[in-house]
């Protein structure tokens, strides 16, 4: 890969496996051996390189506590200890696919503390903001701007980010940004003003009772920390980010996370009901969707996963 020295990617392969999911998981492996058996683009795609024969029982649950521990250790690493013997400031950017298990591994970076300022899909505002009529955006603006995002976001000003935030923060106030309370830097007492009567907050911060968000107050406390994570399942293109990878002023580490494609499935099966109307009939009396969108994603990603490799 291009970008392979500049950009120094921890590759983690995780296995989460949700208990509801495993059901689904079992039948729809099953179903993908037998597509792959009578269908060629798949073998030609590398799912048929990526799926083991196996059950859909998947790994045993031993195998996946020895990869969190390290997983763990390794996240150990980059916290406060090794930052303070090189003096610099690491940051992450956690990279996944919907389904991948990043919003529970984001926790790990979520829960470290006063020494972190993590953020929880930023880009999910710009991404609502860039969608096109037809429902999707265009890939090239939009993997612009969320390089630029990210990039101001690891210098903790907010500025682009509230161009994109509907509606326009006032004054760099908001009550709209998505998902405040999975970022706990967001609900800090340092980040917390007073509540004001009346005024509805989708997103508010549940372990404290705070006011709307005054970004102004982010900014400052996210300059104080000395790492900041960012969590996001919208970048598409790695090599979009390598400004990110040569800017001087961040030294940040780039997480992909991948996950089995069909635990994926099957959890964006549950997550995404409607979506996935086909697969289920698939799943349940074996008509295969022969030209199917979601099959055309998976196997988009496994590629993208194939290149990170
Ligand atoms: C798969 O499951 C079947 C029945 O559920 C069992 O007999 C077989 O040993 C399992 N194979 C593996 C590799 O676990
Ligand atoms: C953590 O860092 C130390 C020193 O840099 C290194 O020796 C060790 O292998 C690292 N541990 C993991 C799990 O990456
Ligand atoms: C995306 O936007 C760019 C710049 O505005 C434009 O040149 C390009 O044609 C667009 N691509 C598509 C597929 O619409
Ligand atoms: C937001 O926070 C900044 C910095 O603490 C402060 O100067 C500003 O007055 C605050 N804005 C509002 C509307 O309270």
């Amino acid at each position: 890969m291009r970008i392979k020295y500049t950009i120094s990617i921890v590759f983690f392969v995780t296995l989460v496996i949700i208990e509801k999911e495993n059901n689904i998981i079992s039948r729809v492996s099953d179903k993908l051996s037998l597509k792959q058996a009578t269908q060629t683009p798949l073998q030609h795609s590398g799912l048929s390189h990526i799926l083991p024969k196996h059950n859909g029982s998947l790994t045993s649950l031993s195998k996946m506590d020895s990869a969190f521990m390290l997983m763990k250790r390794r996240l150990e690493n980059y916290s406060e200890h090794q930052g303070a013997v090189r003096s610099g400031r690491k940051h992450i950017l956690l990279l996944a696919t919907t389904r991948t298990g990043s919003s529970f591994v984001g926790e790990f970076f979520n829960q470290q503390g006063d020494n972190m300022f993590y953020l929880f899909e930023p880009l999910w505002h710009v991404e609502k903001m860039l969608t096109l009529e037809t429902g999707g955006t265009n890939a090239t603006v939009a993997a612009k701007a969320y390089r630029d995002v990210l990039q101001q976001l690891f210098l903790c000003d907010f500025s682009l980010l509230e161009s994109f935030i509907e509606p326009l923060p006032v004054d760099h106030i908001t009550t709209a940004l998505f998902r405040r309370e999975s970022s706990s830097s967001l609900c800090e007492e340092s980040v917390c003003s007073p509540t004001i009567k009346g005024v509805f907050e989708p997103y508010h911060c549940r372990t404290r009772r705070c006011g709307p968000l005054n970004l102004t107050m982010a900014s400052e406390s996210c300059l104080q920390k000395e790492h900041r994570a960012i969590k996001s399942v919208r970048v598409r293109q790695l090599e979009t980010l390598r400004p990110l990878a040569e800017d001087p002023r961040l030294d940040v580490k780039f997480i992909q996370l991948v996950r089995d494609p069909r635990a994926v499935l099957a959890s964006r099966m549950v997550a995404f009901e409607a979506k996935y109307k086909n697969w289920k009939q698939w799943a349940m009396d074996g008509d295969v969707p022969l030209d199917d969108d979601e099959v055309r994603k998976a196997e988009r990603e496994l590629r993208q996963h194939k290149v990170v490799c």
